[in-house]
């Protein structure tokens, strides 16, 4: 006998789970880098435009998606795109569509998974180093290259995230998912909203020619010189922001949407979690760590930084005052001990050129800039920078969890749908599965970024298989009616021209563009063992999940269950 599945016990806690989903690091750490190195206004105009054109209509492919595959008891993308594509296809044909779906939805959450939990551990750790004044008065690359190569550490605060995620999947979705985002979602937005009201106020705190206004300019006026120099990079770069940010590509929208009842709207709730997902990145994220960084530029800048971002530049070099033998020389140590050595005019020299100040953000920004750089931030503001120091990154620990939750609910969900063990036993085999795939991250340099940007790859690529399979397999018509099923607005009908034909055309974009860069970016041996071997699971694990329920329909290869 079959259980009833679990649903969301309510509207506004399934928003806000879906709202959680979707608003992640990308919202404050990646956009601000993205923007950051896409030339600051540049960016925004492709940006926009990718949401619109793509970024809603796939969100509306994925909620239609999963909350069909849900009325059949499905919350995986395996029988689910199985199930679509046997609108137009045979089922044995069907069955390839659903095998690709569900394998490259399996590889992904697991390989994300393998540096994203480790990036919220570090956000943990960071609360707390902030919290207790850690890193103050102390180097704070060096602070945080210790950090990096203390294992028992790293893997301490990754511990407590994972068992945090797995008590909280582990209480199932409406009793467990809903209960813990209900209270962490509307602490997030406080959080941020907290942070950038402090923004607002900062003004010039240690050098009037470095405001935060520096940093509300850089992102918002449009610089179109920029974007047409680079219109293919930045639209590659918008593109997959867009993606990323709205946890499209990756198979959790649907499966989220799998807990909504067969006529629950899902044309209203899709716009929901794109504004509050948009709100989160545009408005608040926008508003935090470029800001903080030119308001605090003279205290976070340092040779290093003006080494990564100009280094190998000459002219820049010279405009700063380096003599041109130096600046000439392509000798790195040779620049950076003249840097170190002439610190106070290279920095005097960067207040009256403002633009390579603001050139050095761009091309460093990221990553080790949130944990390196900022802080030095937060240092300055003395004892208010323990407050808010610990503030945003706890404020990041928030938002990377509740996209983690969704994540981890989709392979519990596999495991308990398709190979039936049950929850808590599967809770546990996640978190093991988590721990093994972490492992290389902590152990082998580099491997994080080359499994990252084959991860933008994919996500590239699920989204285009969400298209061909949910709209143009599942058939236009049956999209454009289940999307309207109980639905509390109507979609204007020219989106569905949108979804058919412009949404494609812009997803094979940076599909191309991304497509090449993997290529030309060799990805080691780790990195492709890892990815090879979740396909290679996925596509068993989906064929069998498919054969299990569907096994009669297939060997007739004729449709017999029909709801
Ligand atoms: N959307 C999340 C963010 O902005 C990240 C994410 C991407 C989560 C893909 C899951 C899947 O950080
Ligand atoms: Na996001």
């Amino acid at each position: 006998l079959e259980q009833q599945r679990d649903q969301w016990a309510t509207k506004i806690g399934l928003i806000l789970a879906m709202a959680g989903n979707a608003v992640g690091l990308g919202n404050f750490v990646r956009f601000p880098t993205q923007v950051a190195q896409n030339g600051g206004g540049a960016f925004m105009v492709p940006y926009f435009i990718a949401l619109f054109f793509l970024g809603i209509p796939v969100m509306w492919v994925e909620w239609v998606a999963g909350r069909y595959g849900g009325k059949y008891g499905h919350g995986t993308l395996g029988p689910t795109y199985y199930l679509m594509s046997r609108e137009s296809l045979k089922p044995r044909t069907a069955l390839w569509f659903g095998v690709f779906a569900g394998m490259l939805a399996f590889a992904l959450t697991v390989l994300l998974n393998s540096y994203y939990l480790h990036l919220i551990g570090w956000s943990a750790a960071y609360t707390y180093f902030s919290a207790a004044g850690s890193y103050f008065g102390q180097n704070t690359g060096e602070f945080f290259g210790n950090y990096l190569s203390n294992h028992g550490e790293v893997m301490l605060f990754w511990g407590i995230t994972v068992i945090l995620l797995a008590i909280a999947v582990g209480q199932g979705v409406s009793k467990g998912i809903e209960r813990w985002v209900k209270v962490m979602m509307p602490l997030l937005y406080i959080f941020a909203i907290l942070m950038v009201g402090y923004i607002f106020v900062l003004g010039s705190p240690v050098d009037p020619n470095w405001s935060t206004i520096d940093g509300f300019k850089f992102i918002w006026s449009p610089n179109w010189s920029y974007l047409g120099d680079h219109l293919w990079d930045v639209m590659l770069a918008a593109t997959g922001q867009i993606f990323f940010t709205l946890s499209l590509g990756m198979g959790i929208i649907q499966n989220y949407a799998s807990y909504l009842g067969p006529k629950d709207d899902v044309a209203l709730s899709g716009i929901a979690t794109v504004s509050l997902n948009e709100f989160a990145e545009v408005v608040l994220g926008g508003s935090i760590a470029i800001p903080l960084a030119t308001a605090y530029f003279t205290r976070i800048v340092d040779a290093d930084l003006i080494m990564k971002a100009f280094g190998s530049d000459p002219k820049t070099l010279m405009t700063l005052g380096v003599p041109q033998n130096v600046a000439n020389s392509g000798n790195t140590t040779m620049i950076s001990n003249y840097l170190s050595a002439h610190w106070s005019s290279i920095l005097s020299a960067l207040s009256q050129h403002k633009d390579i100040g603001l050139g050095a953000i761009g091309k460093t920004f990221g990553l080790g800039f949130s944990y390196v750089n900022l802080p030095n931030a937060f240092v300055s503001m003395g004892e208010a920078g323990r407050f808010f120091g610990a503030l945003w990154f706890l404020l990041l620990w928030f938002a990377g969890f509740t996209s983690a939750i969704a994540m981890y609910n989709y392979l519990v969900a596999l495991l308990e749908e398709d190979l039936n063990i049950k929850r808590s036993t599967g809770t546990w085999i996640v978190f093991i599965l988590y721990f093994l795939m972490g492992l290389p991250v902590v152990y082998i340099s580099g491997y994080m970024d080359q499994v990252d940007s084959w991860v933008s790859f994919q996500l590239t690529l699920l989204a285009l298989v969400d298209i061909i399979v949910a709209v143009y397999l599942f058939k236009p018509d049956n999209f454009w009616k289940e999307l309207h099923e109980g639905a509390w607005m109507k979609v204007p009908e020219w989106y569905k021209w949108v979804t058919l034909y412009i949404a494609p055309i812009l997803l094979l974009l940076p599909l191309i563009g991304t497509f090449k860069s993997f290529v030309s970016g060799r990805i080691g041996v780790a990195p492709w063992t890892a990815i090879l071997s979740m396909f290679l699971i996925g596509a068993i694990e989906s064929y069998y999940a498919i054969k299990k329920k569907y096994g009669e329909e297939l060997e007739k290869n004729e449709v017999i269950i029909k709801v």
